[in-house]
């Protein structure tokens, strides 16, 4: 990390990407830049969150556009552009429009700030994770997909609603691919200390695990013009934390697996430790046959995507 404030960048500013600058400006993690195709719309968005930075007594510069110079040097640089879904589209839907967007983002990303941690947002998550790595030619270490963070705080909320509990006291995590067959965990959920198969029945945990894999199309279907937005930021920022900040955060995130968990050379969600470097390391913990069988099936997903991509030549 260069020896001056971090600097975060953010491309695509709709929903997500404006509200992740709301968050990583007013935590004070860096000055923010703000890109999007559409730049006036950007830098009006900037200017906009810079001028309630008196008001809420936050100080970081946020400027924006649609010119790439802007971002130069960046530490970390989230990408959010691309189309959102719509009630009834799956995530996979969107593959096509996204790689392309995707592709052509992570080249000027890479052209300005080649040494920056790409956080990838755009869906098809898994999926762009690939097109952001094969267009940056960067490491592994240093292109992570934001998936997990958010399946796991929908994990977590709904197993604090369930159980009365504060969403502090809930720690949990979904593994895999950012969608249907995502893997929540309930074997590793703690409520304050306590294994949450000792608090619930079984149904009423398969009840939450399914709210979890629905969760992202529960907002969809809510909003009717678009997908989720404030907490897939809230998961993208606090990615972006743990790296400006060096945390060393063991956080959910889609990771390009060198062999973990049996997996080779595909993006899919697992435990990352995050720190100044990005990827700082894959902590593994041991899977039963059901958990390793619904891992395969969600590696297996993503593998149908990257495919896919390959076979329209969009990667
Ligand atoms: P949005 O439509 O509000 O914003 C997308 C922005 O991207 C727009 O401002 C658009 O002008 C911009 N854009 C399009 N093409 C561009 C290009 N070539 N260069 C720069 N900017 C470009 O959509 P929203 O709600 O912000 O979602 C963004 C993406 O994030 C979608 O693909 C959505 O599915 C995905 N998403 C992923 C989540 C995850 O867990 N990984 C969670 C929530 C959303
Ligand atoms: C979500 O899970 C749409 O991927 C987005 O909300």
């Amino acid at each position: 990390m260069a020896n001056r404030r971090p600097k975060i960048s953010v491309i695509g500013a709709g929903f997500v990407g404006s509200t992740c600058a709301h968050w990583a400006a007013s935590k004070e993690l860096g000055d923010v830049v703000l890109i999007d195709i559409n730049g006036d719309a950007a830098k009006g968005k900037a200017l906009d969150l810079f001028e309630a930075s008196p008001v809420e007594g936050f100080d970081s510069n946020v400027v924006g556009g649609s010119d790439y110079a802007l971002t130069k040097d960046s530490d970390v640089v989230v990408i959010t552009a691309g189309l959102p879904r719509k009630p009834g589209m799956s995530r996979d839907d969107l593959l096509a429009t996204n790689a392309k967007i995707v592709k052509e983002c992570a080249q000027n990303v890479a052209k300005f700030s080649p040494n920056c941690v790409l956080i990838v947002v755009s869906n098809p998550l898994d999926a762009m994770c690939h097109v952001a790595m094969d267009a940056t030619g960067f490491p592994r270490e240093r292109v992570l997909g934001m998936a997990g963070v958010l399946d796991s705080a929908r994990f977590r909320s709904f197993i604090a609603m369930e159980c009365n509990v504060s969403v502090e006291d809930v720690q949990a995590f979904v593994f895999g691919g950012h969608g249907d067959t995502m893997v929540p965990m309930p074997r590793y959920v703690s409520v304050g200390g306590v294994p949450l198969t000792q608090m619930l029945p079984k149904e009423r945990i398969d009840a939450i695990v399914d709210r979890t894999r629905k969760g992202g199309a529960e907002i969809v279907e809510l909003l009717k013009t678009g997908s989720a937005y404030y907490a897939p930021a809230a998961s993208a920022v606090q990615m972006v934390e743990a790296i400006v900040r060096d945390k060393k955060r063991i956080l959910p995130c889609a990771v390009n697996l060198k062999g973990e968990y049996g997996v080779t050379g595909l993006f899919v969600g697992v435990l990352a430790k995050l720190g100044a470097k990005g990827l700082e390391g894959v902590p593994t913990l041991e899977m039963n046959a059901e958990e390793k069988d619904m891992f395969g099936k969600s590696a297996a997903a993503v593998k149908g995507l990257v495919d896919d991509m390959k076979r329209l030549g969009l990667s």
